[in-house]
């Protein structure tokens, strides 16, 4: 011990006299870096050497292609091992890294005097805590505190990392390093809040489904059936709640008792990971989180629903959604979800391509196991999560993963694209095979139109869509109406945590990862197209909506009941 701390007080010396490669220290290599401060950040101070910080090491997976391909085998119809959703222990066997990688990076930081715990079931995530001063050391980096201006979060980066040369191929990345990830807006995919009503008003359907949307009109719309869910047991549907947003239980009760009376006290089960908690004082209700609770207890009747508020205890640069992921994997058979529903989402380029690419890969695993998962696909029309000034499109994440299904926007009686509904094309994922035909029927369709603005080799998104203007919902003791793809998320994922229950009782597996089967003969048909509506942004009228895919509304609107013929029953 006394031996390594002269050593390393020697090699200090050293490297202050020979700045160069000292005998003992490993050849390094730039990792990440970035050249600039991004747009919207500010330096904010250097923090004192001596403070802690948790960084996260990402190691190679052993086989992260051949678990994408067994992915696509167990989900496509067309192939025999359709519904042969893998155990966690098998998605662990491709995601885990070798045994070479483990100790190869092990060693090193050992050399260090450090010692990392494993934060994820298969083993590919590590975790060390150690002072600035050392992390700066180690990793050739200079950690500084930087500032979001918008929203005065403070945060310690640095603009660039290296790892021993050695090491290059075995570690994917550190993080939080060179990722500058925007905070979760606070009002995520809700645009407006249009109106307040009394709940007298309520007790009785609409005439106009256009402009108030309730659960009669949803369920009309959309087939979504009213006699209850009955296999509780091992059917659970998710929805991921972040950044203080609360699910109100008093509002949810309110919700149901005007719109919904015959489920009773319905509710929803807390889960909580981060520090998250459920705060139940009204007025601190969530606007986002009351929507999500709303629409997912109040459609899927029957189905058990949980709220998992993830806290901002989170190391993962992403507000916790690595966090989830690796949380809801760990959990047993019949506890993990069937349906996993977050209406949250970022611009896609606000994410490096290494943690999208990361966390596209943890939804993968969830798919694999036998989860959907659906994501808003924004509410800026073609200008991202939000409406900006933009000169390009701008995708939103992590709708551009291929294993997320991503939900558009619908509007009005007949139902048209909602103006709002994000929509366009990736710059970090390319076109999936299961929508290839579709992407390029559409961009063959627009010829010209756009082109430069979005990437005509990235994968298309949304999928799908559902209504998402004049959703009605409770909120801090009133009824309002709120727009956002936000509405359109849960509402799909009720109707197939909604299949998944009919399937279960019939025998079968659940859907898991959804994107093969909606773009299959069977499923697409269970779809109604929308072919009116675009949705503009960046000073352009957007994509429109045609027959068949479009980056608007994706393949149409679920039908329950066509969605039952689709999966045999
Ligand atoms: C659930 O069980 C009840 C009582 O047996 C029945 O009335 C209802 O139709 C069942 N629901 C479904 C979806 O099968
Ligand atoms: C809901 O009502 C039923 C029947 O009255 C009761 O058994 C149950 O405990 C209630 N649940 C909650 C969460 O209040
Ligand atoms: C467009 O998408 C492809 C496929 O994902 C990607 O390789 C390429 O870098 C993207 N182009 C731009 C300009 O981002």
């Amino acid at each position: 011990m006394v031996m390594i701390s002269v050593s390393r007080l020697y090699l200090a010396t050293l490297l202050a006299l020979a700045a160069a490669n000292p005998l003992g220290r490993r050849t390094m290599s730039v990792h990440e870096s970035r050249q600039v401060v991004p747009a919207g950040f500010a330096h904010a101070g250097t923090p004192s050497p001596s403070q802690e910080i948790t960084l996260r090491i990402a190691l190679t997976n052993t086989d992260i292609k051949g678990l994408e391909a067994k992915t696509y085998a167990v989900s496509d119809p067309a192939n025999p091992l359709y519904g042969q959703h893998l155990t966690p222990n098998e998605v662990a066997d491709y995601v885990k890294p070798t045994a070479e990688t483990l100790s190869a990076v092990t060693e090193w930081l050992k050399e260090n005097n450090l010692v990392a715990k494993s934060i994820s079931p298969a083993g590919d995530l590590l975790q060390i805590s150690l002072p600035i001063s050392k992390a700066n050391d180690l990793l050739s980096a200079q950690f500084t505190t930087f500032k979001h201006v918008a929203s005065g979060k403070e945060s310690i980066r640095t603009l660039s990392y290296s790892v021993p040369e050695s090491l290059k191929e075995e570690i994917q990345f550190f993080h939080p390093t060179v990722a500058f990830v925007p905070p979760l807006n606070g009002k995520p995919g809700l645009t407006a809040i249009n109106s307040k009503r009394e709940l007298k008003e309520r007790a009785t359907v609409p005439a106009s489904c256009a402009s108030v949307a309730n659960p009669a009109c949803l369920i009309a719309e959309y087939n979504i059936p009213t006699t209850l869910a009955n296999n509780s047991a091992t059917n659970n549907l998710v929805v991921a709640g972040y950044i203080e947003q609360y699910a109100n239980q008093a509002d949810l009760q309110r919700f149901l008792t005007a719109l919904r009376p015959e489920l009773g006290n319905a509710t929803f089960a807390l889960q909580t990971l981060d520090g998250g908690i459920n705060d139940q004082t009204l007025s601190n209700a969530g606007v986002e989180a009351n929507l999500d609770v709303d629409m997912t207890v109040g459609l899927a009747a029957g189905v058990p629903v949980t709220f998992l508020s993830v806290g901002e205890d989170n190391n993962d640069d992403v507000d916790g959604f690595v966090d989830i992921v690796n949380f809801l994997l760990a959990e047993p058979d019949g506890v993990r979800p069937t349906v996993l529903t977050t209406s949250y989402g970022f611009n896609e380029a606000d994410l490096p391509a290494s943690l999208a690419i990361n966390i596209c890969n943890a939804y993968m695993q969830l798919g694999a196991v036998g989860t959907s998962v659906f994501f808003a696909s924004g509410d800026g029309g073609v200008g991202g999560i939000q409406s900006t000034s933009c000169t390009a499109f701008v995708p939103t994440a992590p709708s551009g993963c291929p294993f997320v299904t991503s939900v558009g926007g619908t509007a009005g009686v007949p139902q048209s694209a909602a103006g709002l509904s994000g929509g366009g094309f990736s710059n970090y994922f390319p076109t999936p095979d299961f929508q290839a035909g579709d992407v390029a029927s559409y961009l063959s369709s627009i010829g010209t139109q756009y082109s430069g603005l979005y990437n005509a080799t990235g994968r298309g998104f949304p999928d799908i869509a559902a209504t998402a203007e004049n959703v009605e919902i409770a909120w801090d003791g009133s009824f309002w109406t709120v727009d956002g793809t936000s509405c359109a998320t849960p509402i799909s994922a009720s109707i197939f945590a909604l299949v998944n229950d009919r399937l279960i009782a019939a025998g079968k597996p659940v859907l898991g990862f959804l994107n093969p089967f909606l773009y299959s003969p069977a499923g697409r048909a269970a779809f109604n197209d929308i072919t009116s509506g675009s949705n503009p942004g960046c000073n352009t009228e957007g994509f429109s909506a045609t027959a068949g895919w479009d980056p608007v509304t994706g393949l149409g609107t679920p039908d329950f009941n066509k969605l039952l013929t689709a999966v045999g029953l």
